[in-house]
């Protein structure tokens, strides 16, 4: 059975890579991109031209931002983030790498030098001109009083989310980790991404030419599924779950 297989893999790796997209987080409440009902199969994404471009385009992406964000307030690591964040304990998995922007991983346990976040963190936001740092609280305030893209409040540049946007650059330092960590695997674990976002999905593939057994777990076919050594098509709470240390 493709269960028992998974659990040998787990069971023999020392340097495993989870690898984590947005279906990790839908049994938190947190909708996903590319599944029906998805983010963006009701709002094409603003990419980063558009949003240093337009004013009209920041306001829309920081009313998206905080609607998002209201939505999915308090939502909290699910059995799948706590999971993984066991096995790092055990000494398993060595790396988590997430293109998942919702702070979940860490909130799960995982530590800051095991957590490579590729795309960037949506807890907070910073000005593209300095890099000084903003609260949310803060620009939320701002940007409701006076209907205007908030601007930062050391050098009045334009502030953004600390996510990345289609067309921003990859946050150099994590791509770096990352790619060492995939090296480096004897196992990596594709857990919830669609797999279409480069150069995100080219570690699986860096991977497993270094090495690693792949195995993708997503609820979807994904374009790599028969490169992978194990595919898993079902849902990664109650796939995990056992992995969880709950009762
Ligand atoms: P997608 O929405 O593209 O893919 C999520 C995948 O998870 C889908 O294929 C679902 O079938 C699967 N899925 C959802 N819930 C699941 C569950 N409970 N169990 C198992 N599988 C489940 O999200 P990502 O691959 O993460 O980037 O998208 C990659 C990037 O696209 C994101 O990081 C984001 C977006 O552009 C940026 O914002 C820069
Ligand atoms: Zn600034």
């Amino acid at each position: 059975r493709k269960i028992a297989a998974f659990r040998a893999l787990l069971g023999d790796a020392r340097s495993a890579v989870a690898f984590s997209g947005a279906g990790i987080s839908t049994g938190s409440g947190i909708p996903d991109f590319r599944s029906p009902g998805g983010l963006w199969t009701e709002n094409r994404p603003i990419d980063f031209d558009a949003f240093v471009s337009s004013p009209d385009m920041r306001r829309e992406a920081w009313r998206r931002k905080f609607t998002i964000d209201d939505a999915t307030r308090g939502a909290r690591p699910n059995a799948a983030h706590l999971a993984v964040a066991r096995l790092v304990e055990q000494g398993r998995v060595a790396a988590v790498v997430t293109q998942n922007i919702d702070g979940l991983h860490a909130a799960s346990g995982v530590p800051a030098d095991r957590l490579i976040e590729l795309h960037g963190n949506g807890t907070y936001a910073t000005c593209l001109d300095c890099g000084l740092r903003h609260q949310l609280d803060d620009i939320r305030l701002a940007f409701e009083a006076t209907g205007d893209p908030p601007a930062c409040r050391g050098c009045n540049g334009m502030v953004k989310s600390a996510t990345i946007s289609f067309g921003q650059a990859m946050p150099v330092e994590a791509m770096e980790r990352a790619y060492a960590a995939a090296e480096e695997a004897d196992l990596f674990l594709v857990l919830g991404s669609s797999l279409v976002v480069y150069p995100a999905a080219t570690l699986p593939v860096a991977a497993k030419r270094a090495g690693a057994q792949l195995v993708i777990a997503n609820r979807e076919p994904t374009d790599l599924d028969t490169y992978a050594d194990l595919v898993l098509r079902g849902d990664l709470v109650e796939l995990l779950r056992p992995y969880a240390g709950l009762a």
